[in-house]
């Protein structure tokens, strides 16, 4: 799975253009996902304009809300995100969990929604640089796994992605990455009997070092910021996979 977080950037037109290009220059795989997560408020003409060029790329959206109706001002639930048939949503990105204040209680209740609309959940942990600086990155993530339940495991993806290289131009090493998801896919499996869960890394991913972090049997895919906005980037990132 290659994922392009739009983040709060870009236009309708920005959007239309990029799926346009990647498209016709990606050597689409149907065992590697493509998938655009655009601002919230250009869902509906992104899966309009996929679905008008028959495009291979999939929906994501960056939110769901954990109520199914009401009172929640700017709140997005499931069921308005299953009206234009998004895929994938992006749950406990460092950014919400840092400016939206989000825990487990609160991202707990967004696994629920997601999962029981059937839309496919990419659960996003990372550690923070001194948590990174003091060794404790393991049990960090530890903590921040806790709130999934073996329920939860057929429709999630999880994305490692350390709070200290997002957007910072510093990616983790590839022997970091490589043992921090054998980490991750060796706790699920101890702790929910789980067989396989798939693991992408974010965090600086860029042309210049995704192959080697592709190159990672423990690697999974990637979920890219920054570097994804560019279509042609972007492309040849896929086309790695
Ligand atoms: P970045 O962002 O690629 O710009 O570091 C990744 C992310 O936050 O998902």
């Amino acid at each position: 799975m290659i994922v392009s977080n739009w983040k709060m950037n870009g236009t309708k037109a920005d959007i239309e253009l990029w799926i346009n290009e990647v498209s016709n220059k990606i050597e689409y795989k149907t065992e590697v996902n493509c998938v655009i997560c655009p601002p919230s408020c250009y869902l509906d003409s992104t899966r309009s304009f996929i679905t008008k060029i028959n495009s291979p790329v999939q929906l994501g959206s960056q939110e769901i809300d954990s109520t199914h109706q009401g009172a929640l001002t700017g709140g997005i639930n499931g069921q308005m995100l299953n009206d234009f048939s998004t895929e994938f949503v992006l749950i406990g990105h460092s950014e919400q969990r840092h400016y939206l204040n989000e825990d487990g209680v609160s991202l707990r209740a967004k696994l629920d929604s997601a999962i029981d609309s059937g839309i496919s959940v990419i659960f996003c942990i990372g550690e923070p640089s001194e948590v990174y600086s003091n060794g404790d990155t393991k049990n960090f993530l530890t903590n921040q796994l806790d709130i999934l339940n073996s329920e939860d495991l057929a429709n999630i993806t999880i994305a490692y992605e350390p709070i200290w290289a997002i957007g910072t131009g510093l990616s983790a090493k590839t022997t970091y990455i490589e043992d921090t998801h054998g980490f991750i896919k060796n706790h699920l499996k101890k702790r929910l009997k789980n067989k396989k869960v798939s693991v992408v890394y974010g965090g600086s991913v860029k042309l210049d070092n995704a192959e080697e972090i592709l190159s990672s049997d423990s690697v999974d895919g990637l979920l890219i910021g920054g570097a994804s906005l560019d279509s042609e980037t972007f492309s040849k990132i896929y086309n790695l996979s």
